[in-house]
């Protein structure tokens, strides 16, 4: 683990073990072992528990994989072609409250699969296994390959495997393949007031 992931203050050593890599050993995952993860998202926070997202995967080995993968960046294709799975994450923009027959905005909808998508990066590293999130997609073409209806955000796409060796990767990555730090958390907390310079 890189010096870098020293925390300011006390907390599970969880949270500093989870790291994205992008050198995997091309492993396959079982579908019971990827569902165990996505059951961890399941359990996440929401507003209304509205549980507005959804996630729809392709394992490398089974034909749902490919749509998945030629929608991805170039960039990206050069090292999550080894990831064991990939998991397209999705939020509902509207929700129906309980009793009622029109559907209203969730403001929240984006900020609830962001809760989901953490609670999966946990289970997979609890799990052994490692979690990349990836902007770099092309959005259209996923939306049109998997049929996503436009009342569903596009939120990202998650690779998942088992980590690799560094070797296998393009030069120019395996420079930045270790756990990066993060700002000082007093630049991130205020007490009371904004006080946050950017
Ligand atoms: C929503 C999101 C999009 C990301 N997009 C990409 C991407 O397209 N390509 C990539 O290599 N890494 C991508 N990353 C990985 C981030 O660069 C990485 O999470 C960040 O540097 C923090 O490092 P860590 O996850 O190892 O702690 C993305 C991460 C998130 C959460």
């Amino acid at each position: 683990m890189s010096q870098s992931r020293q925390s300011d203050y006390p907390i599970d050593p969880l949270f500093t073990r989870r790291w994205s890599p992008r050198a995997f050993t091309g492993e396959h995952i079982q579908e019971s072992t990827l569902l165990s993860l996505l059951e961890a998202a399941r359990w996440a926070p929401s507003a209304f528990n509205a549980q507005p997202w959804r996630f729809i995967y392709g394992r490398s080995d089974t034909p749902s994989w490919q749509p998945i993968f030629d929608n991805l960046v170039e960039f990206n294709r050069g090292w999550a072609h080894r990831a064991a799975a990939l998991i397209v994450v999705l939020s509902k923009k509207r929700y129906l409250a309980p009793g009622a027959t029109e559907s209203q905005e969730n403001s929240s909808h984006s900020f609830d699969a962001g809760a989901a998508w953490a609670s999966l990066a946990f289970q997979v590293t609890l799990s052994g296994w490692h979690a990349h999130g990836l902007g770099g997609f092309n959005p259209d073409g996923l939306r049109h390959a998997l049929g996503i209806p436009e009342d569903y955000a596009i939120e990202a796409v998650i690779a998942i495997g088992k980590l690799g060796d560094k070797a296998t990767l393009p030069e120019a990555l395996q420079a930045r393949e270790f756990p990066n730090a993060r700002r000082p958390l007093s630049e991130l907390v205020a007490d009371g007031r904004f006080v946050f310079d950017e």
